[in-house]
């Protein structure tokens, strides 16, 4: 795809482009919903990416092309104020938007662009064409942005642009991937760690090819955790986030809290211990014990955080009697896109078709099903 981006810029425009950036898309592995909640995750970058290959104009008007889906955006620097309702260009313009808001001034761009990352499936295609775009745009506009900064823009743009919530997972995730490693991040200290990926295993991503809307969906869970958080607050001192909130603290004060808030704030608080039971598990090489948290988890999405559905309970199902299955889960936001496989590496091949198959006979669905390794993070070609 680098190749392909880069030759479709000189065809385009006669010249070598002045940037080309690359950020892969992620997957999450364990912690879900934990990052807006002060928690921690452990993630990783993979091998699908988007590439960006861009050139600085003199002007107003920028123009951008996605070789991948063959559309073309044209846009005023001056003409930013709206985002266009449902469009891709809003990843760009909510990331110039946020630049400015920080003393950045980006100029007039060509770029042409193209990715390998399913679109909305639950490998964030959107934080892999905000972090390519941005280490495009900040070598344009001539400015340093720390590793943190670069994440916060993409969260930035996601919030405030875009209209999505979203916490800082996975701008994290395609920013500090290492290829054979997990990424594991605290969203209280801004931590990053990288965890060796267990030898001998491997990652199989199932899309299971439905779709639901996210944003709404996504906002609501976010507004019950927060709900959660003022009444435990009250209860605790010291509470200002579910990372605070211990499983019998969460508890002791179930009659306290409503009904819908506390199973939000039962799977965040029973993915955080997740996390860490899982990050312990890795270290010492028990790879069937984090295989069980990512079953656990995934009970937890389909009963306490109602953020899964019937097609991705399908696959965690089918998963479970397979040959070679340690562990899966869903991967991401949730509500349809994609789950994640922990698989014995030498098993990889057949798991792959008899989850295919089983999963087109229950639902008659063809899922999408590949093998995916965890890869580098953003960076400049
Ligand atoms: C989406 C968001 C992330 C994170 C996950 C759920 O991917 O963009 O910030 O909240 O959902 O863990």
């Amino acid at each position: 795809m680098e190749s392909k981006v880069r030759q479709a810029f000189k065809d385009m425009y006669h010249v070598e482009p002045e940037v080309i950036a690359k950020a892969p898309g992620r997957l999450e592995i364990l912690g879900n919903h934990t990052d807006y909640n002060q928690g921690t995750v452990l993630s990783t970058a993979v091998d699908r990416a988007m590439t960006v290959a861009a050139m600085a104009i003199p002007g107003r008007e920028c123009e951008l092309t996605d070789i991948v889906t063959n559309s073309r955006r044209r846009f005023s620097l001056d003409n930013l104020a709206k985002p266009a309702k449902g469009d891709w260009s809003n990843y760009i313009k909510g990331l110039i938007v946020e630049m400015r808001k920080r003393g950045m001034e980006v100029p007039a761009f060509k770029a042409v662009l193209g990715g390998t990352v399913p679109m909305s499936a639950g490998m964030s295609s959107s934080a892999a064409l905000e972090m390519a775009m941005l280490f495009a745009l900040k070598k344009l506009a001539k400015s340093e942005i720390s590793w943190l900064d670069c994440a916060r823009i993409g969260q930035g743009c996601e919030n405030n642009y875009v209209g999505a919530n979203t916490g800082l997972m996975d701008q994290f995730s395609s920013l500090m991937g290492k290829a054979g490693q997990l990424v594991y991040s605290d969203f209280r200290s801004y931590e990053v760690s990288n965890v060796p990926i267990p030898a001998g295993t491997a990652f199989v991503v199932a899309n299971c090819m439905v779709k639901h809307n996210l944003t709404n969906e996504y906002n609501e869970r976010r507004a019950a955790c927060e709900d959660a958080v003022k009444v435990l607050a009250g209860i605790y001192p010291g509470v200002s986030a579910l990372r605070d909130v211990s499983p019998e603290q969460l508890e002791a004060a179930k009659d306290k809290l409503a009904a819908v808030s506390y199973r939000r704030a039962l799977h965040v608080v029973g993915e955080i211990s997740r996390v860490a039971n899982g990050a312990a598990a890795l270290s010492r090489g028990d790879c069937e014990g984090f295989g069980q948290l990512m079953f656990q988890s995934q009970y937890s999405s389909t009963h306490y955080f109602e953020n899964s559905c019937e097609e991705l309970d399908c696959l965690v199902d089918i998963a479970k009697n397979l040959p070679g299955a340690l562990g899966a889960r869903l991967s991401g936001g949730g509500f349809g896109g994609i789950t994640v496989h922990l698989v014995r590496k030498e098993t990889a091949t057949e798991y792959m078709a008899l989850l295919g198959k089983a999963y087109l006979e229950r639902t008659g669905l063809k899922a999408d099903i590949m093998a995916c390794q965890a890869a580098d993070g953003a960076r400049y070609l």
